[in-house]
């Protein structure tokens, strides 16, 4: 994503164009269906309120150090690893780093793309008017239908995949960011009206109590674990997926502040999306552990009860569509970089590579919502597997080497050559947190599954 570069000519706009440019790719179904589905199922308030923790004390330390080293190592995540490894004179072993978020990337974009088809499914039926005066239970069931049909599933799932590939295989990223700019203020606006609606139609005290009151005793390691994981994947981080952004930094920099930016946009849209989805799940009676079916009940029946609500409600899920894409973009790009610069792959087989392979994988995790429901293990679908490892494993894990090997490894010279533009405060307590906060918190709660594991087979 070369755009940084071309458009630093006059500093405000090269710095709103990175901003937009990456909070499109923090953006996305994650805010939406994840954050709701999550904060549904883990008590609310409970998770809500560790997760708003983790994002500022260890996602954003770790979005920064991501964007340091894609700004340092300036190529693909793994080629960018192996290079500042040998820079930093530490085990060629770092290179993992970019492996795994290659792997993860793959993993997560074959299940996303399932979420986003869904999205775009949307745009058809409320266009369309087929939520008009439902009932919530008749929006369930038609969402369930849907959810049972893997023809249908496949068919949004590979008109999602295919139009990745397109935009990453063209190279039209670069057009794709800078829409960010028009796309992400639409997408808060519209989500700002259905907040208004919900408030007048739905139960926003419910909603409220329900996000907010927060009670001590209410958190428990799982809800950690789920907290981290969502505060990696919601900011796109873990995976090498910033370091593209990192790359292209414009000169005359302000990493942490802009950064902060990001971190600030996606929770806000997080949030609005929490208050637009929850009033309306109280008022109709919908259980909040009911998972996708939170977002994709909730807003098209709200979307079947106002004015002209197919028009409203049409354009919203293409705003959610394209903002998905963008997430859609950045989960491919790294492992498609991988194979332009090292393997010598033409961009277009790249691409297909990658969507290929992410695609059959979809298949499976979609195959799992319906005809294999039954294959199970400790409870668990092979989509909600793909989701756990993924995004509560792997993407903790990628930010757990990330902290250490800027924190730990790096020369401080070089780390600090990146933040030239920042006062020594601001530098030191990132790199304080980074090291301190960070890095440890990650490890602990990643082995803290581990533990429990050991204590109870002894
Ligand atoms: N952050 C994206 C979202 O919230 C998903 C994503 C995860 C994209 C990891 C890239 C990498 O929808």
């Amino acid at each position: 994503m070369s755009l940084l570069r071309e458009s630093s000519q006059g500093v405000w706009g090269s710095r709103w164009t990175f901003v937009a440019a990456t909070a499109g790719a923090a953006v996305g179904m994650g805010n939406l269906w994840k954050f709701s589905a999550l904060a549904g199922a883990n008590g609310g308030a409970a998770f809500v309120v560790v997760y708003l923790f983790f994002m500022v004390l260890v996602s954003l330390p770790v979005l920064i150090a991501e964007v340091v080293i894609g700004s340092r190592g300036r190529a693909n995540p793994i080629t960018a690893s192996q290079n500042l490894a040998r820079e930093a004179a530490v085990s060629s072993w770092w290179q993992l780093m970019g492996w795994l978020g290659c792997l993860a990337g793959l993993c997560i974009l074959s299940y996303y793309s399932v979420m986003a088809g869904l999205g775009i499914a949307h745009i058809d039926s409320i266009f369309t008017g087929q939520f008009k005066g439902l009932t919530a239970a008749k929006v369930g069931e038609a969402f369930n239908q849907l959810l049972a049909d893997p023809w249908q599933l496949a068919l949004w799932h590979s008109i999602f995949l295919a139009l990745v590939v397109l935009v990453v295989s063209t190279g039209v990223e670069r057009g794709m960011a800078r829409m960010a700019r028009i796309i992400l203020p639409v997408f808060v606006l519209l989500l700002v009206i259905v907040v208004l609606y919900s408030n007048r139609m739905g139960d926003m005290a419910a909603a409220q109590q329900f996000l907010f009151s927060f009670q001590w005793q209410a958190i428990t390691p799982e809800i950690v674990l789920a907290a981290l994981g969502q505060a990696f994947f919601t900011l796109s981080i873990g995976l090498g997926a910033m370091m593209a952004f990192g790359a292209y930094m414009p000169d005359g920099r302000s990493v942490a502040g802009l950064l902060s930016a990001v971190v600030l946009i996606d929770t806000a849209v997080a949030l609005l999306a929490g208050l637009a989805i929850f009033p309306l799940v109280f008022s109709l009676n919908i259980a909040p552990s009911t998972g996708p079916g939170l977002m994709f009940v909730a807003l098209p029946y709200a979307f079947g009860h106002i004015e002209h609500g197919e028009l409203f409600g049409g354009a919203f899920f293409t705003v959610v569509a394209l903002v998905g894409l963008s997430s859609g973009v950045a989960l491919m790009e790294p492992a498609v970089a991988w194979l332009v610069e090292r393997c010598k792959f033409k961009r277009l087989f790249a691409a297909l590579t990658v969507g290929l392979l992410a695609w059959g994988l979809g298949i499976v995790a979609l195959l799992s919502l319906n005809e294999w429901s039954d294959v199970r293990w400790l409870d668990r679908s092979i989509f909600n597997w793909l989701d756990y490892i993924s995004a509560n494993i792997l993407l903790p894990l990628g930010g757990l080497l990330i902290a250490i090997f800027v924190g730990w490894r790096m020369r401080l010279e070089v780390v600090r050559d990146e933040f030239y533009k920042h006062s020594g405060v601001v530098f030191v307590l990132w790199y304080w947190l980074l090291r301190y906060i960070a890095a440890p918190a990650v490890l602990l709660i990643l082995l803290l599954p581990l533990y429990r594991w050991l204590v109870a087979t002894a």
